[in-house]
Protein backbone atom coordinates (compact mmCIF):
# COMPACT_ATOMS: atom_id res chain seq x y z
CA UNK A 1 0.00 0.00 0.00
CA UNK A 2 2.61 2.59 0.94
CA UNK A 3 4.96 1.10 -1.46
CA UNK A 4 2.32 2.33 -4.48
CA UNK A 5 3.51 5.86 -3.03
CA UNK A 6 5.93 7.62 -5.06
CA UNK A 7 7.40 9.65 -1.99
CA UNK A 8 7.12 6.81 0.11
CA UNK A 9 9.69 4.96 -2.42
CA UNK A 10 11.70 8.28 -3.19
CA UNK A 11 12.03 9.86 0.39
CA UNK A 12 11.51 7.85 2.99
CA UNK A 13 14.65 7.38 3.74
CA UNK A 14 16.82 7.43 6.91
CA UNK A 15 18.66 10.96 5.52
CA UNK A 16 18.84 13.46 8.31
CA UNK A 17 19.26 16.44 5.81
CA UNK A 18 16.66 18.28 5.04
CA UNK A 19 17.28 18.22 1.58
CA UNK A 20 17.16 15.71 -1.33
CA UNK A 21 20.75 14.71 -2.39
CA UNK A 22 19.87 14.55 -5.82
CA UNK A 23 19.07 18.59 -5.92
CA UNK A 24 22.56 19.15 -5.06
CA UNK A 25 25.17 18.99 -7.47
CA UNK A 26 28.30 21.17 -8.92
CA UNK A 27 27.03 24.60 -10.11
CA UNK A 28 26.73 24.35 -13.88
CA UNK A 29 28.52 26.38 -16.49
CA UNK A 30 26.25 29.44 -17.58
CA UNK A 31 26.05 31.29 -20.95
CA UNK A 32 28.00 34.32 -21.14
CA UNK A 33 25.13 36.18 -22.66
CA UNK A 34 22.43 34.97 -19.65
CA UNK A 35 20.67 32.92 -22.35
CA UNK A 36 18.90 30.17 -20.68
CA UNK A 37 19.19 26.58 -21.91
CA UNK A 38 17.73 22.92 -21.02
CA UNK A 39 20.46 21.02 -23.03
CA UNK A 40 21.74 17.95 -21.19
CA UNK A 41 23.58 19.70 -18.13
CA UNK A 42 21.24 22.32 -18.06
CA UNK A 43 19.41 23.96 -14.85
CA UNK A 44 17.64 21.79 -12.29
CA UNK A 45 14.34 24.02 -12.92
CA UNK A 46 13.79 25.86 -16.06
CA UNK A 47 10.24 27.47 -17.40
CA UNK A 48 11.68 27.79 -20.92
CA UNK A 49 9.76 30.21 -23.34
CA UNK A 50 6.58 30.32 -21.67
CA UNK A 51 3.62 32.32 -23.40
CA UNK A 52 0.13 32.24 -21.96
CA UNK A 53 -2.16 34.24 -19.30
CA UNK A 54 -5.38 33.66 -17.49
CA UNK A 55 -8.20 31.29 -18.49
CA UNK A 56 -9.36 33.26 -22.09
CA UNK A 57 -7.62 36.21 -21.35
CA UNK A 58 -4.64 38.10 -23.18
CA UNK A 59 -1.34 36.30 -22.48
CA UNK A 60 0.76 37.68 -19.74
CA UNK A 61 4.01 36.09 -20.08
CA UNK A 62 5.45 36.00 -23.70
CA UNK A 63 8.36 33.38 -23.73
CA UNK A 64 9.38 34.27 -21.09
CA UNK A 65 12.64 32.23 -19.35
CA UNK A 66 13.12 31.59 -15.64
CA UNK A 67 15.59 28.85 -14.42
CA UNK A 68 17.33 28.36 -11.22
CA UNK A 69 20.71 25.92 -11.35
CA UNK A 70 22.05 23.62 -8.53
CA UNK A 71 23.38 24.98 -5.38
CA UNK A 72 22.20 28.40 -6.33
CA UNK A 73 19.85 31.38 -5.71
CA UNK A 74 18.26 32.90 -8.77
CA UNK A 75 16.02 36.08 -8.03
CA UNK A 76 13.30 37.35 -10.40
CA UNK A 77 12.17 40.91 -10.11
CA UNK A 78 10.44 43.46 -12.22
CA UNK A 79 7.74 46.53 -12.09
CA UNK A 80 4.32 45.33 -10.03
CA UNK A 81 2.29 43.35 -12.81
CA UNK A 82 5.38 42.18 -14.79
CA UNK A 83 4.24 38.98 -14.42
CA UNK A 84 6.47 37.58 -11.68
CA UNK A 85 3.77 35.93 -10.08
CA UNK A 86 2.27 34.65 -13.00
CA UNK A 87 5.08 32.85 -14.13
CA UNK A 88 6.30 31.39 -10.88
CA UNK A 89 2.34 30.13 -11.04
CA UNK A 90 3.20 28.77 -14.56
CA UNK A 91 6.61 27.00 -13.16
CA UNK A 92 4.18 25.28 -10.63
CA UNK A 93 1.82 24.18 -13.17
CA UNK A 94 -1.12 26.31 -11.75
CA UNK A 95 -1.03 27.87 -15.59
CA UNK A 96 -1.46 26.27 -18.79
CA UNK A 97 1.13 27.88 -20.47
CA UNK A 98 0.19 27.74 -25.00
CA UNK A 99 4.11 27.51 -25.39
CA UNK A 100 6.94 26.62 -23.86
CA UNK A 101 7.89 23.92 -20.87
CA UNK A 102 8.97 23.55 -17.76
CA UNK A 103 12.14 20.97 -17.01
CA UNK A 104 12.52 19.68 -13.41
CA UNK A 105 15.67 17.78 -13.31
CA UNK A 106 15.51 17.26 -17.46
CA UNK A 107 12.54 16.10 -17.24
CA UNK A 108 9.54 17.31 -18.87
CA UNK A 109 7.33 18.28 -16.27
CA UNK A 110 4.82 20.99 -18.55
CA UNK A 111 1.65 18.45 -18.08
CA UNK A 112 1.81 18.07 -14.52
CA UNK A 113 -0.49 19.40 -11.78
CA UNK A 114 0.65 21.04 -9.01
CA UNK A 115 0.15 18.32 -6.29
CA UNK A 116 2.31 15.85 -8.73
CA UNK A 117 4.87 18.48 -9.10
CA UNK A 118 5.09 18.69 -5.41
CA UNK A 119 5.82 14.60 -5.28
CA UNK A 120 8.37 15.44 -8.11
CA UNK A 121 9.99 17.76 -5.72
CA UNK A 122 9.03 21.41 -6.09
CA UNK A 123 7.87 22.79 -3.04
CA UNK A 124 5.82 26.50 -3.68
CA UNK A 125 5.67 29.38 -1.27
CA UNK A 126 3.17 31.77 -2.98
CA UNK A 127 2.80 35.26 -2.22
CA UNK A 128 -0.49 35.29 -1.17
CA UNK A 129 -2.86 33.21 1.12
CA UNK A 130 0.69 31.05 1.94
CA UNK A 131 -0.69 30.05 5.40
CA UNK A 132 -3.79 28.53 7.36
CA UNK A 133 -4.13 31.42 9.90
CA UNK A 134 -6.62 29.51 12.43
CA UNK A 135 -4.42 26.80 12.44
CA UNK A 136 -1.30 26.48 14.92
CA UNK A 137 2.18 26.44 13.30
CA UNK A 138 3.32 22.97 14.31
CA UNK A 139 -0.55 22.41 12.36
CA UNK A 140 0.41 24.34 9.18
CA UNK A 141 4.24 22.81 9.18
CA UNK A 142 1.67 18.94 9.12
CA UNK A 143 -0.07 20.34 7.17
CA UNK A 144 2.86 20.93 4.60
CA UNK A 145 4.37 17.47 4.95
CA UNK A 146 0.57 15.85 3.51
CA UNK A 147 2.27 14.18 0.69
CA UNK A 148 4.38 11.96 3.20
CA UNK A 149 3.74 9.09 4.39
CA UNK A 150 6.65 8.25 6.67
CA UNK A 151 8.11 9.98 9.82
CA UNK A 152 8.37 13.64 9.12
CA UNK A 153 9.16 14.67 12.83
CA UNK A 154 12.81 14.76 12.11
CA UNK A 155 12.12 17.18 9.05
CA UNK A 156 9.85 19.30 11.51
CA UNK A 157 13.15 19.20 14.22
CA UNK A 158 14.99 20.59 11.10
CA UNK A 159 12.55 23.43 10.49
CA UNK A 160 12.34 24.28 14.17
CA UNK A 161 16.11 24.42 14.13
CA UNK A 162 15.83 27.04 10.91
CA UNK A 163 13.47 28.58 12.44
CA UNK A 164 13.55 28.67 16.72
CA UNK A 165 11.08 31.06 17.06
CA UNK A 166 8.50 28.74 15.28
CA UNK A 167 9.18 26.13 18.23
CA UNK A 168 8.65 28.87 20.14
CA UNK A 169 5.16 29.14 19.42
CA UNK A 170 4.69 25.84 17.79
CA UNK A 171 0.77 25.82 19.82
CA UNK A 172 -0.17 29.40 18.93
CA UNK A 173 -2.39 30.17 15.94
CA UNK A 174 0.19 30.85 12.67
CA UNK A 175 -2.73 33.79 12.46
CA UNK A 176 -1.43 35.77 15.69
CA UNK A 177 2.23 35.87 14.60
CA UNK A 178 4.43 38.81 13.32
CA UNK A 179 4.84 39.33 9.13
CA UNK A 180 8.28 38.03 9.39
CA UNK A 181 7.62 34.81 11.49
CA UNK A 182 4.03 34.20 9.25
CA UNK A 183 6.83 33.80 6.94
CA UNK A 184 8.65 31.60 8.47
CA UNK A 185 5.82 29.27 8.67
CA UNK A 186 5.06 29.24 4.85
CA UNK A 187 8.65 28.87 3.77
CA UNK A 188 8.95 25.87 6.77
CA UNK A 189 5.58 24.39 5.49
CA UNK A 190 7.53 23.85 1.95
CA UNK A 191 10.28 22.44 3.61
CA UNK A 192 8.09 19.59 5.26
CA UNK A 193 8.21 17.42 1.57
CA UNK A 194 11.97 17.86 1.89
CA UNK A 195 11.60 19.68 -1.82
CA UNK A 196 14.63 19.14 -4.44
CA UNK A 197 13.89 23.21 -5.30
CA UNK A 198 12.18 25.67 -3.53
CA UNK A 199 10.24 28.42 -4.96
CA UNK A 200 9.04 31.67 -2.53
CA UNK A 201 6.90 34.42 -4.19
CA UNK A 202 8.32 37.75 -2.44
CA UNK A 203 9.24 36.14 0.98
CA UNK A 204 10.03 39.53 2.46
CA UNK A 205 6.59 41.21 1.47
CA UNK A 206 5.14 43.44 4.35
CA UNK A 207 8.12 43.38 6.86
CA UNK A 208 10.82 45.35 8.21
CA UNK A 209 13.75 45.36 7.01
CA UNK A 210 15.75 44.36 9.75
CA UNK A 211 13.38 41.52 9.22
CA UNK A 212 13.95 41.39 5.73
CA UNK A 213 17.79 40.90 6.43
CA UNK A 214 17.05 38.13 8.93
CA UNK A 215 14.62 36.49 6.48
CA UNK A 216 17.40 36.78 3.41
CA UNK A 217 19.97 34.94 5.99
CA UNK A 218 17.42 32.24 5.93
CA UNK A 219 17.00 31.86 2.75
CA UNK A 220 21.07 31.82 2.27
CA UNK A 221 20.75 28.94 4.63
CA UNK A 222 17.98 26.81 2.97
CA UNK A 223 20.41 27.17 -0.19
CA UNK A 224 23.29 26.36 1.82
CA UNK A 225 21.49 22.98 2.69
CA UNK A 226 21.32 21.87 -1.00
CA UNK A 227 18.07 23.32 -1.74
CA UNK A 228 18.21 25.88 -5.51
CA UNK A 229 16.07 28.95 -4.76
CA UNK A 230 13.95 30.76 -7.55
CA UNK A 231 12.20 33.84 -5.84
CA UNK A 232 10.70 36.85 -7.00
CA UNK A 233 11.33 40.11 -5.03
CA UNK A 234 10.32 43.55 -4.61
CA UNK A 235 13.38 44.47 -2.73
CA UNK A 236 15.42 43.99 -5.99
CA UNK A 237 18.65 45.41 -4.88
CA UNK A 238 19.12 43.19 -1.78
CA UNK A 239 17.94 40.26 -3.34
CA UNK A 240 20.10 40.36 -6.48
CA UNK A 241 23.00 41.39 -3.65
CA UNK A 242 22.69 37.52 -2.87
CA UNK A 243 21.59 36.01 -6.41
CA UNK A 244 23.77 33.80 -8.12
CA UNK A 245 21.22 34.34 -11.20
CA UNK A 246 18.94 37.47 -12.08
CA UNK A 247 16.34 38.02 -14.41
CA UNK A 248 14.34 40.97 -15.01
CA UNK A 249 11.14 40.82 -16.43
CA UNK A 250 9.39 43.79 -17.76
CA UNK A 251 5.44 43.06 -19.46
CA UNK A 252 5.67 39.39 -19.39
CA UNK A 253 9.07 39.06 -21.29
CA UNK A 254 12.68 38.58 -20.15
CA UNK A 255 14.02 41.93 -20.56
CA UNK A 256 17.52 41.34 -18.32
CA UNK A 257 18.81 38.19 -17.16
CA UNK A 258 22.81 37.80 -15.89
CA UNK A 259 24.45 37.12 -12.53
CA UNK A 260 23.00 39.70 -10.17
CA UNK A 261 26.41 40.97 -9.42
CA UNK A 262 26.34 42.20 -12.84
CA UNK A 263 22.98 43.22 -13.34
CA UNK A 264 23.58 45.33 -9.51
CA UNK A 265 26.50 47.03 -12.30
CA UNK A 266 24.83 47.15 -15.37
CA UNK A 267 24.23 51.31 -15.70
CA UNK A 268 20.91 50.31 -17.55
CA UNK A 269 18.96 47.87 -14.56
CA UNK A 270 20.34 50.37 -11.98
CA UNK A 271 18.79 53.66 -13.41
CA UNK A 272 15.03 51.96 -14.54
CA UNK A 273 14.84 49.04 -11.86
CA UNK A 274 17.36 49.80 -9.38
CA UNK A 275 16.80 53.52 -8.73
CA UNK A 276 19.67 55.20 -9.65
N1 LIG B 1 -5.79 35.58 -11.39
C1 LIG B 1 -5.62 36.45 -12.39
N2 LIG B 1 -6.53 36.55 -13.40
C2 LIG B 1 -6.36 37.42 -14.43
N3 LIG B 1 -5.30 38.26 -14.54
C3 LIG B 1 -4.36 38.22 -13.57
C4 LIG B 1 -4.47 37.33 -12.45
N4 LIG B 1 -3.39 37.51 -11.66
C5 LIG B 1 -2.65 38.46 -12.25
N5 LIG B 1 -3.23 38.89 -13.40
C6 LIG B 1 -2.69 39.91 -14.32
O1 LIG B 1 -1.43 39.46 -14.81
C7 LIG B 1 -0.50 40.54 -14.91
C8 LIG B 1 0.76 40.17 -14.15
O2 LIG B 1 0.45 40.04 -12.77
P1 LIG B 1 1.45 39.39 -11.74
O3 LIG B 1 2.01 38.16 -12.33
O4 LIG B 1 0.72 39.27 -10.45
O5 LIG B 1 2.58 40.51 -11.68
P2 LIG B 1 3.75 40.71 -10.60
O6 LIG B 1 3.81 39.51 -9.73
O7 LIG B 1 4.98 40.91 -11.44
O8 LIG B 1 3.40 41.96 -9.85
C9 LIG B 1 -1.22 41.76 -14.38
O9 LIG B 1 -1.68 42.50 -15.49
C10 LIG B 1 -2.38 41.19 -13.60
O10 LIG B 1 -3.48 42.07 -13.63
MG1 LIG C 1 3.59 39.21 -7.68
Amino acid sequence: MSSSNPYQDDRGNKDRSITNPTGQGTAMPRSKSGAVTSAPGGPFLIGEAMTGGYGKGPDILHECTIAVDRGEIAVIVGPNGAGKSTAMKAVFGMLDVRSGRVLLDGEDITALTPQDRVVKGMGFVPQTSNIFTSMTVEENLEMGAFIRKDDFRDTMAQVYDLFPILKEKRHQAAGELSGGQRQQVAVGRALMTKPKVLMLDEPTAGVSPIVMDELFDRIIEVARTGIPILMVEQNARQALEIADKGYVLVQGRNAFTDTGKALMADPEVRRSFLGG
